[in-house]
């Protein structure tokens, strides 16, 4: 089976309190977009990277040799991931091949852990991701801003991209969430999971943050001009 990346960047940014997508915001020089697509294309085991933009996004990308665009996001995450499935298996890519989802908005991936989470997953029956025991106290909030009650740390992690999976079982899984509108499907694991199977967990690096809020842009960029990534 071959490996490919599919990269959802069909987000509005809104969070990020910028005026346009986030993954076009400029750090170190350099579109977001750019970092997270030139970590993707240095990992040799990934054949092609689909990127799947907004409809009316009119940003040109995607002319390199393993770097196709597809305009079909959808209204959430899971909806443009769908999307983009249906996309690669159009362009020839099989139901048994491996995709990895990777946030256009985690631009400080580093290939190495993306070449561990493919050694780590590429044998297993469901697939994995990467991700972090959580290192801070867990805090259930209420709506007046006080604490509900303190969750157990231990056992916990924090889901980051790539996450890994078989095109086929991935779109299935999340096919099942369509009619609903994927409500409370915010990454490709808990499709997978409510599908009956158990992802792989495999340990990432701290400094594969999703920028999202305007404080992490200055880390992001900080870390490229660190020459981090
Ligand atoms: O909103 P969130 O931070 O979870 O977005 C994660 C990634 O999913 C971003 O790269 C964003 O561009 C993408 N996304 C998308 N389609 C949407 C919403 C988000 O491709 N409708």
């Amino acid at each position: 089976p071959r490996c490919y990346a599919l990269v959802p960047a069909a987000g509005s940014g809104s969070r990020a309190g910028l005026a346009g997508p986030k993954q076009y915001h400029r750090l170190a020089g350099r579109r977001v977009i750019d970092h997270t697509l030139a970590a993707l294309t240095a990992v040799p085991a990934l054949v092609g990277v689909a990127v799947v933009l907004a409809p009316d996004d009119p940003t040109p990308l995607g002319d390199g040799e393993r770097v196709r665009a597809w305009r079909v996001g959808g209204a959430t995450r899971a909806e443009s991931v769908f999307n983009g499935l249906q996309a690669l298996a159009s362009a020839g890519a099989r139901a048994h091949d491996w995709v990895l989802v990777h946030d256009a908005a985690r631009c400080l991936v580093r290939p190495a852990d993306i070449a561990a989470l493919i050694e780590a997953c590429r044998d297993d029956p469901v697939g994995g991701l990467l991700a972090m025991p959580l290192a801070d106290t867990l805090k259930d909030g209420a709506s007046d801003g006080r604490v509900e009650h303190t969750l157990p740390r231990e056992g916990k992690w924090l889901a980051q991209t790539p996450q890994m999976f078989r095109l086929g079982a991935l779109r299935a899984a999340l096919q099942r969430h369509q009619a609903s509108g994927f409500a409370g499907i915010t990454d490709e694991a808990s499709a997978i999971e409510h599908a009956g199977a158990r992802p792989r967990l495999v340990r990432g690096h701290a400094q594969n943050i999703k920028v999202t809020y305007p404080e992490d842009f200055a880390v992001a960029e900080a870390l490229l001009q660190a020459g981090a990534a």
